[in-house]
């Protein structure tokens, strides 16, 4: 079975980064091809644990905006006719609507396009009704280049959680909070699982916990300034997480009971938000050297850091190996880097 996913392209490496870490994590096994700039299609999946990974995907991506499962795959010159050989009672109950999206098509008119195969369905089945604002069943027609897929959507991605949570519509706010996508992207890199234990030891205002916590994820956060501590823990209890803990603490001071298998974090950089008297390049390393030591063997940091800070020549006094980064052009003279970071055994 195959689904294809529309994703962002908003950035250019992270949502496949994103998918790939998420497939690696859950233990899905596919073959993946990107048809296009934003179009991935994810091929011989085991059908019968299809509606669990739809489900995952779902749950986790911030960078996908649509996952479609595929029913025909086909090619421009016969797609209409194809589309008419399927027998739609399979897959429609009541209301349905099509819309079809191209890639790389200027010539293809999809609003004539919609309506010409939403008469084929009703042509096939009369008592099936067209309802474009909230059909039951939602059909995908997917044209890049010279390939059609035809498709269905099965769940929704929530697409409004990444605007609801956004840092100032939350109870607490400070400037410089990252992104809700993007704390959930670090999240995805991070490999974290159901279950595991996530720190972030500069919470700030709690915006990759929360992230943390919606994919399942354990959460530890710490921050030196207790206001940030309280706000943390308002946000968190207005997203309904409890599976927290939320210390005010220095991190080079933190103390841990139990090793964490995931770290996410956005330490400072030392121009919008204080990094506790230290300049930036030291408080990075202190950061790695008191990290290293609650980390399980293997376990993943994914860390957002500037352009103009060189981690690497760090990374080996304290065990940890670059896996890959991203780069996000802030401004002119700020890229913020995301890397991925494993720690490495002894
Ligand atoms: C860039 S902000 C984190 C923003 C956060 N990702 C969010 O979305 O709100 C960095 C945080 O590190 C905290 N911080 C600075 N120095 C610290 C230190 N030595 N130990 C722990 N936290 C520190 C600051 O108080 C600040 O809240």
């Amino acid at each position: 079975m195959e689904l294809i996913l529309i994703q962002s392209k908003e950035h250019e490496t992270l949502p496949i980064a994103e998918l790939k870490a998420v497939l690696a994590t859950e233990e899905i096994a596919t073959e993946i091809e990107c048809v296009n700039t934003g179009l991935i299609l994810l091929k011989s999946l085991d059908w019968r644990k299809f509606r669990e990974t739809y489900k995952i995907l779902v749950k986790r991506l911030a960078y996908t905006h649509e996952i479609d499962e595929i029913i025909l795959n086909t090619s421009l010159n016969n797609f209409e006719d194809d589309f008419k050989s399927i027998d739609w009672n399979g897959f429609i109950s009541n209301s349905y609507a099509v819309r079809v999206k191209r890639f790389n098509n200027p010539e293809i008119d999809t609003i004539s396009t919609e309506k010409r195969l939403g008469h084929l369905i009703k042509s096939q089945n009369s008592d099936f009704n067209v309802n474009l604002e909230n059909p039951d069943s939602f059909i995908r027609v997917i044209i890049s280049d010279n390939r059609v897929f035809i498709a269905i959507e099965r769940f929704k991605l929530n697409k409004k959680h990444f605007q609801n949570v956004k840092p100032h519509k939350r109870p607490f706010f400070y400037p410089g909070s990252m992104s809700p996508k993007l704390a959930r992207c670090m999240v995805n890199l991070s490999h974290v699982k159901e279950g595991q234990l996530l720190l972030d030891p500069f919470c700030g205002t709690g915006g990759i916990l929360i992230e943390g916590g919606l994919v399942g994820a354990k959460l530890i956060g710490s921050d030196i300034n207790w206001k940030m501590k309280n706000g943390t823990i308002i946000n968190l209890d207005y997203c309904n997480l409890e599976d927290y803990e939320v210390y005010h603490v220095d991190v080079r001071e933190l103390k841990l009971f139990k090793k964490v298998d995931a770290v996410v974090t956005d330490p400072p950089y030392g121009i919008s938000t204080s990094t506790g008297g230290e300049e930036s390049p030291i408080i990075f390393q202190q950061f790695l050297e008191s990290i290293s030591k609650y980390m399980i063997e293997n376990a993943y940091l994914c860390i957002a850091h500037p352009h103009y800070l060189d981690i690497d020549p760090m990374l080996n006094d304290y065990n940890f190996k670059l896996l890959e980064r991203h780069q996000i052009k802030m401004h002119k003279s700020l890229t913020r880097i995301i890397s991925v970071i494993q720690k490495c055994g002894l």
